[in-house]
């Protein structure tokens, strides 16, 4: 397999997709590609074929099976530790799954929206008393904090250790310190947790990790440090999608100035906008992979058990058979045609995953982000950034669509 391509394909350039996957639709759309370590698991580009490949219970998500596509050697080396339920096939991963989906569904979301919004209030009050002479990083000052505070309100950690929590996690996750740094940082949040499960021990709460404690651990159905993995997922697992998801957004509507003055004229394409802004750049494109439990046939190839496949989202959302003009970045794409849009379907769009591993905080994201982008603009209508596009700090052209700093003034 010599002329296989490697794998993750480049972005060319800031958030464009690899130019890779329009010609793998049109010519080759279930393919090989080669890993960092030899591997050739299968990719997978259409929408209908990645909607088979995660609806299909032959395939398997369990990470410690021979053959699961891992794409670096950090991945390979964690995908040994005990799994939580991201990592899981029925009927184990429903069975964890719905343990935390309550705290995260529609009805629990709306419930928070008054504390999302306020959130974000106080966060943009402290930003505009803080700067407006000289640029400020948006991401440092709004959209990290943001999210971070929201699920560590969920989990029920104290207010006055959210902002050294939300530090270790920057740390953890944004690459800007080192692999030791960061794994420290990981230990610390994992120490902190197991010191929380501890407490809600003694003493339940009203939060995730009570919940967690009084109707799992002390039943027997799991363990302390299940509970630990587990609240320590729900808190790394959106992390860095949510804090891109805003940057994204903040720079899709300043490069579309009309779209931008149609949203803040009218708050109810705020939940449209939020759909094309997840369509457009799925910020999770490589969590979608899976490995053949038995031999499968998939669009005339056959796949055998142990071969790893990955399912590219990323690709999926932008499939000219399901997407009109895929390639244009359009508020109204998800707006019924009797009020002037497209009329395209928003749960088409892969930017949450599918199937049964679907995003489980889909509806606290969009929530989150649904309140971002009917406050920011109408806060501050002469935000801008103080760098040009081109010049912005995207993320490396490999990994997932990123924005890690965003010098604003207003
Ligand atoms: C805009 C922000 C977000 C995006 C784009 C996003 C994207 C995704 C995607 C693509 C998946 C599917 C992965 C797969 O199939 O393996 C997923 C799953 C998941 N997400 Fe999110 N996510 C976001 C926010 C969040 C937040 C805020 C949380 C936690 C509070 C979260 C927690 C999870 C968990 C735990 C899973 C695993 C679900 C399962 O395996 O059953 N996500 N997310």
């Amino acid at each position: 397999m010599s002329s296989v391509p490697r794998f993750p394909f480049a972005r060319p350039q800031a958030w464009d997709p690899p130019v890779e996957y329009a010609n793998l639709r049109a010519t080759n759309p279930i393919s090989r590609v080669e890993l960092w370590d030899g591997s050739h698991p299968w990719l997978v580009v259409k929408h209908k074929d990645v909607i088979s490949v995660l609806t299909d219970n032959r395939l398997s998500k369990q990470r410690n099976r021979p053959g699961f596509p891992e794409m670096s050697a950090g991945g390979k080396l964690a995908a040994k530790n005990k799994p939580t339920f991201v990592d899981m096939d029925p009927p184990d991963h429903m069975q964890q799954r719905s343990m935390v989906e309550p705290l995260f569904d529609a009805a629990a979301v709306e419930k928070l929206r008054p504390h999302i919004q306020k959130t974000a209030d106080t966060l943009l009050d402290k930003m505009i008393a803080e700067g407006c002479e000289k640029p400020v990083d948006l991401v440092e000052k709004f959209a990290l904090p943001l999210p971070s505070y929201i699920i560590y309100g969920i989990l029920g950690v104290p207010l006055e250790d959210l902002e050294f929590l939300t530090q270790q996690n920057a740390i953890r996750s944004n690459g800007s310190g080192t692999a030791s740094e960061a794994s420290n940082a990981a230990n610390t949040l994992l120490e902190y947790i197991g010191q929380l499960v501890q407490k809600r021990l003694q003493e339940p709460k009203d939060d995730l990790i009570s919940k967690l404690v009084v109707e799992q651990v002390k039943l027997g159905h799991i363990n302390e440090s299940d509970a630990i993995q587990i609240a320590f997922l729900m808190l790394v697992a959106g992390n860095a999608t949510m804090v891109n998801m805003i940057n994204l957004g903040v720079v899709s509507l300043l490069q579309n100035p009309d779209q931008l003055a149609k949203l803040i004229a009218d708050p109810t394409l705020t939940s449209p906008f939020v759909s094309e802004l997840c369509r457009y750049h799925v910020g999770s494109a490589m969590a979608t992979r899976r490995v053949a439990k038995v031999d499968i046939e998939l669009g005339g190839h056959q796949i055998k058990a142990g071969e790893g496949i990955i399912a590219a989202t990323q690709s999926a959302s932008r499939d000219e058979d399901v997407f009109s003009d895929p390639e244009v970045f359009d508020i109204l794409r998800f707006v019924p045609k009797e009020k002037g849009g497209r009329g395209e379907d928003w749960f088409q769009g892969m930017g949450f995953g599918w199937g049964e591993h679907r995003c489980v905080a889909e509806s606290l994201a969009r929530g989150e982000l649904e309140v971002v982008f009917s406050t920011l603009f109408q806060r501050l209508p002469n935000l801008q950034l103080t760098v040009p596009f081109e010049k912005i700090s995207w993320s490396p052209p490999t990994k997932d669509v990123g924005i890690t700093e965003l010098p604003v003034t207003w």
